[in-house]
Parts: structure tokens; sequence; C-alpha cells
């Protein structure tokens, strides 16, 4: 319901929407937490890994630069889940729900729209029903009459309530846009391609032209026979990602060797990288013959 009011509003006034959102569930299997910007996921964490996963090329790099960050998150996230674990057990109680299996669920997050509005909301959810909400107003739980009676339990002086209204108001956005330029830059950056060419031995009909570690994903291999640009006999493969976030991908020219001698071929690749395109001559390609790594 509420992504269709937030799209709805999105049309009327063309405002654009930042969001961070975290869910967490507890259940006696499992406990877990996943963090989103924007809808994608970048950030995982579960309490039989006890370990956060980072998901997204920009969440790893904060990690890479900022290690302490990492750390920080990991302790906060396991202290989270068991700070969940204890209203859980508490829930349980009050409800007299000592046999069966419950679970408790948690939505958090901030959103920012571009002309600077910001919302927050903070909810729990017992065994699939609304338990408690934050009242970002007053900074206070908002809870039916059993629920209040728990919350009086777990946070007796409603000092996180007032805790969780800063962290939503004021270091979630901040995060917020701190996630958004991190995610920018690492959708902006353009990492020129290494480029080869070989044939797996000299008698191969085949020639391969790779290209890897380049960044964005578009990138255009052809080939050309005496300065014309050759269309068949091509095999163009998928472009693949590389563990690093980067990719790689491969074109395959189907040629004999005699028209190899009679014919000067290049191997030609553009991206955005570089406004010169990479123009590789076939006469250079290295010949793998004799090597065990011919899977190449
Ligand atoms: C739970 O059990 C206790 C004792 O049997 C009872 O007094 C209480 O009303 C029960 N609570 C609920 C929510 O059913
Ligand atoms: C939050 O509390 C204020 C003041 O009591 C109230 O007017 C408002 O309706 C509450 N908001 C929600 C979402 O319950």
């Amino acid at each position: 319901m509420k992504t269709e009011q937030y799209l709805q509003y999105c049309i009327c006034t063309f405002v654009a929407i930042h969001t961070l959102r975290y869910d967490t569930a507890i259940t006696p299997a499992i406990s877990f937490t996943t963090g989103e910007l924007d809808g994608e996921q970048f950030v995982h964490y579960d309490s039989n890994i006890t370990e956060v996963i980072p998901k997204t090329e920009w969440i790893k790099k904060i990690s890479a630069v900022r290690p302490e960050y990492w750390k920080r998150e990991r302790e906060w996230m396991w202290r989270e889940l068991e700070d969940l674990q204890h209203l859980l057990n508490l829930a349980v109680e009050l409800f007299n729900h000592t046999k069966g299996v419950h679970t408790l669920q948690r939505v958090y997050g901030c959103e920012l729209d571009d002309d600077g509005t910001i919302r927050g909301y903070d909810q729990f959810g017992y065994d699939g029903e609304d338990f408690i909400s934050l009242n970002l107003t007053t900074g206070t739980w908002t809870a039916a009459k059993p629920q209040a009676e728990i919350m009086t339990k777990w946070d007796p002086d409603g000092r996180y309530a007032r805790d969780r209204k800063y962290y939503l108001e004021k270091e979630c956005i901040e995060l917020l846009t701190q996630y958004m330029s991190y995610r920018r830059e690492a959708l902006e950056r353009k990492v020129r391609p290494e480029a080869s060419l070989f044939q797996n031995h000299s008698s191969s009909p085949e020639v391969v032209c790779h290209a890897t570690g380049f960044f964005p994903k578009a990138l255009n291999i052809s080939w050309q026979k005496d300065g014309e640009e050759v269309h068949e006999d091509v095999e163009l493969r998928e472009t693949l990602p590389n563990q690093d976030g980067s990719f790689q991908k491969r074109s395959v020219l189907i040629v004999t060797p005699e028209a190899l001698q009679k014919h000067t071929y290049t191997c030609v690749i553009q991206h955005s990288s570089s406004e010169k395109e990479l123009v590789l001559p076939v006469s250079e390609r290295r010949i793998l013959r004799g090597r065990r790594n011919t899977f190449l």
C-alpha cells in the first residue's frame, strides 16, 4: 500500500524519492537483516554466518576504504538481533505462546526527496501481524494494550524510542546521502579493458579476441579484414561478470590458415573508457600450443 502511495506522489509531483530500508526477521531457525538502497539490496547479515555480506560493488568499496565501518556494522547488526530476540521472548511470554514457532519482524528506514523532505519509520510485526511502531512526531512507541505492557518492559524509560527518532531523522538520512554518492561514483567509473588475441594452436580455425577488466558492461568487439568489417564467421560471446565487478567478453573469428596468410585481419574493441578504439592485429596473436591452459 505504501509503495503505491509513494508512486502516486512521485508521478503527481515529479519528486525523486531515495530510500534506505532495513528488514529484520527473528525466527527459531535463523535471524537475519537485509539492507536496501532504493530497492536494491546491498547488505545481508544473518545469525548463522555472523558476517555482514556485501551485495553491491559500492558497499564493498566502503569496506575497503574504511574497515572500521564494516566492523561497526557487524557489531551493530549482531546487537540489534540480540535486542529483538529479547523482545520476542517478552512477547511470547506475555501472549502465553510458550508452544509453537513465533517470529518477529521489523522494518525501518528513511526516505529523502529531492526537495529535502524526509520521512522515517520503524515498525514491528509479530507472527505477521502489526505489533508496535514508532511515532516519529513524538518519539514514542505506538502500541495497543497488551503490547504496551511489553514495551514498558523492553524500553522502560522510552530512551530507545527517542534514540530511534534521532537515528531515523539524522543518522539514517546521512547514511542514505553517503550511500547514494558512493553508488553514483561506482556507477560512473570507467575502467579500460585489457585486450588480447590468441589461437589455441597454429592450425586451429579459431582466433579469439578477448577483453577483460572493463567497466561499465557495454563493450563492442568487431573484426576487420583488409580494413573492411567482417560479419560472417564471427561468434560473439556473452559478456560475463568478473569477481571484482568488472566484465569480460570475447569474440571468435573462424578463419582458415590460408586466409590468415593472404589477408590482414584486425580485432577492434570500442568502450566508453576511451575515445580511441583498441586495434589488435591478428598477426600479433599469441599461439597457446603446447601450453596446458588451452581452456583459455
Ligand atoms: C497468560 O496466562 C496467565 C496465567 O495463566 C493469565 O493470567 C494471562 O491473562 C494470560 N495472558 C494472555 C494474553 O492470555
Ligand atoms: C503521532 O502522535 C501525534 C501526537 O500524539 C498524533 O497526532 C499522530 O497522529 C501520531 N501519528 C501516528 C502515525 O500515529
